[in-house]
């Protein structure tokens, strides 16, 4: 891991209108408990220990008392508010045991629960918040107050750019910890991106389809990325496409009165002789299902089908921001899908850059075939080592995996294997799905190579099985189909509900693995 500091006004300019990360954070050794609010953490009534055990001496015993009185339970992530204890104004206790201890995504959550427990009184917040007695597993790369101020900042998220009156607290949130230098260090110089990219994922996604099509997306992360060290933002116009022959990422644009793009963002920050990681989102801003339109019935949620795009824009700027020692290349096929009279229809033929055909069964499973152009032309341009899809795909992988998992499909299942992992280690957790030789039988077509959609189950085996034929056999390929888990109905410890920048960390953590 290496540290940078980064200006990112700049950067972060074409996205600070929609969400305000209101809290501010600060690490030291030691507090003068001035604070008007306290967080202490308990893991065993019988032994207190650190921050909660000196207060409960200092309230000559209230503490216990009180947490007796209120059943207080020790589980991970059980909080209870109290009053007047020691002559702190407020406090909020937190369970912490955890028998396996508490990992990395623990104490983002726990960073989290924080937040939504003191927002849920005030929207202006003055915190201490009391780290002396986790018990943690010891995978954790990050000190673990680093860890809970960027959940916190994660869950410090709202989207009020269309409400007349906004929520404009502002909070300090200050964390006492005995290695305050090295925590600030890590949220200062790393984390803290991380939070921004997950943010800056939720703002393009939670926009509305009449403010936030090809165009404007390829112009907000011009405007996101200019100014970085290493980057380069480059955008495809139709023109440029039709040079490539990319019919199919043309196609599904052409009912809309708005264009495609195809936006790659470059991050050169590795060694230049190494292959770089691509990751290629789908980016629809709209998707009404095209000629094979969808029912209304919660079409209004289709405004967020360009998660998967959200989500490596997000990536790729918290890595370029940290300055990781890496090249990865950002690819992300924009389009809207809309109904019109020169849209696509059942039956067309389209031509793909590769040079092969496609056969249209639905224009509703658009996703694939604008993922089809963006990776053949990422493995033309960039030659990667290693290839990354995210897509809001099929509502079979949501069928399937519910919210808790997206779905992840590769050609070889140790690297499926290998992802289970990293989606422990971030926090986001995929599990696999099959891609199986019927699955490329049944998209077979009589009069073109392939077609769009088979005659039926499995969904989501299916649409990887058509972007599969797109990608060499021989390069690492991870597809993940995340139309089950971006979207929140109800609010999670780290996320509001809404898009909730799925991908973000899980990418993150996959190329932090991969830096050497
Ligand atoms: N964007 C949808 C998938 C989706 C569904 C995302 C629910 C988020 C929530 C995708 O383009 C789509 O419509 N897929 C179809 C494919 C079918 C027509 C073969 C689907 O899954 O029903
Ligand atoms: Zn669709
Ligand atoms: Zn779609």
């Amino acid at each position: 891991m290496n540290f940078k500091k980064t200006a990112v006004a700049l950067a972060l300019f074409g996205f600070t209108s929609a969400s305000i990360a209101q809290a501010t954070f600060s690490f030291v050794a030691q507090s003068d408990m001035k604070a008007p609010s306290h967080v202490v953490f308990v893991d065993d009534l019988e032994n207190l220990d650190g921050a909660a055990a000196r207060l409960n001496t200092a309230s000559e015993g209230q503490l216990l008392k009180l947490l007796a009185l209120n059943d207080f339970e020790t589980k991970l992530g059980h909080v209870q508010h109290l009053q007047m204890v020691a002559g702190l104004g407020s406090l909020l206790v937190i369970g912490s045991k955890d028998d396996n201890g508490i990992s990395a995504s623990e104490l983002q959550d726990l960073g989290g629960i924080i937040a939504s427990s003191l927002y849920s009184t005030t929207k202006t917040v003055d915190v201490a918040v009391h780290i002396d007695n986790l018990t943690l597993t010891d995978t954790t790369l990050f000190t673990p107050s680093a860890l809970i101020a960027s959940g916190y900042h994660m869950r410090d998220y709202s989207f009020d750019k269309y409400k007349t009156k906004k929520d404009e607290g502002k909070s300090t949130v200050t964390l006492v910890t005995q290695n305050a230098e090295m925590a600030e260090n890590h949220y200062q110089n790393d984390l803290k991106y991380v939070a921004q990219g997950i943010h800056m994922a939720r703002d393009i996604a939670t926009e509305p389809g009449n403010n936030m099509y090809p165009e404007v997306f390829a112009d907000k992360i011009k405007a996101a990325f200019s100014g970085i060290d290493n980057v380069k933002v480059k955008v495809l116009d139709v023109r440029d496409m039709e040079k490539y022959n990319m019919g199919a990422l043309l196609g599904v644009g052409k009912g809309s009165v708005h264009d495609p793009r195809l936006v790659i963002i470059e991050y050169l920050g590795g060694d230049k002789n190494t292959a770089p990681i691509a990751l290629a989102g789908k980016g629809i801003t709209f998707d009404t299902g095209g000629i094979s339109l969808k029912d209304n019935d919660g079409m209004w949620a289709m405004k967020s089908d360009l998660a998967g795009a959200s989500a490596v824009a997000g990536t790729m700027h918290a890595i370029a921001n940290r300055g990781e020692k890496i090249n990865v290349i950002g690819i992300m096929a924009m389009a809207e899908n809309m109904p019109g009279a020169s849209a696509i229809r059942p039956g067309d033929v389209l031509d793909t850059m590769k040079g092969t055909t496609i056969e249209i069964m639905s224009t509703d499973a658009e996703g694939r075939l604008v993922l089809a152009d963006a990776v053949y032309y990422v493995q033309q341009e960039y030659k990667p080592s290693m290839l990354l899809n995210i897509a809001t795909l099929t509502g079979s992988a949501a069928r399937a995996l519910s919210d808790e998992y997206a779905a992840v499909i590769t050609r070889d299942f140790e690297l499926s294997t290998q992802m289970m992992e990293v989606g422990k280690r971030s926090g986001e957790h995929v599990w696999p799905l099959p891609l199986h030789a019927n699955h490329f039988e049944q998209i077979k077509s009589p009069i073109a190579d392939i077609k769009n959609s088979g005659a039926g189950n499995p969904g989501a085996s299916i649409a990887a099985a058509v972007i599969a034929t797109f990608v060499d056999e021989s390069l690492p390929w991870v597809h993940l189909d995340i139309a089950g888990v971006d979207w929140l109905s109800e609010d999670i410890d780290v996320s509001p509900k809404g898009s909730q920048g799925w991908g973000v960390r899980f990418m993150d953590q996959v190329v932090r693995e991969q830096v050497k």
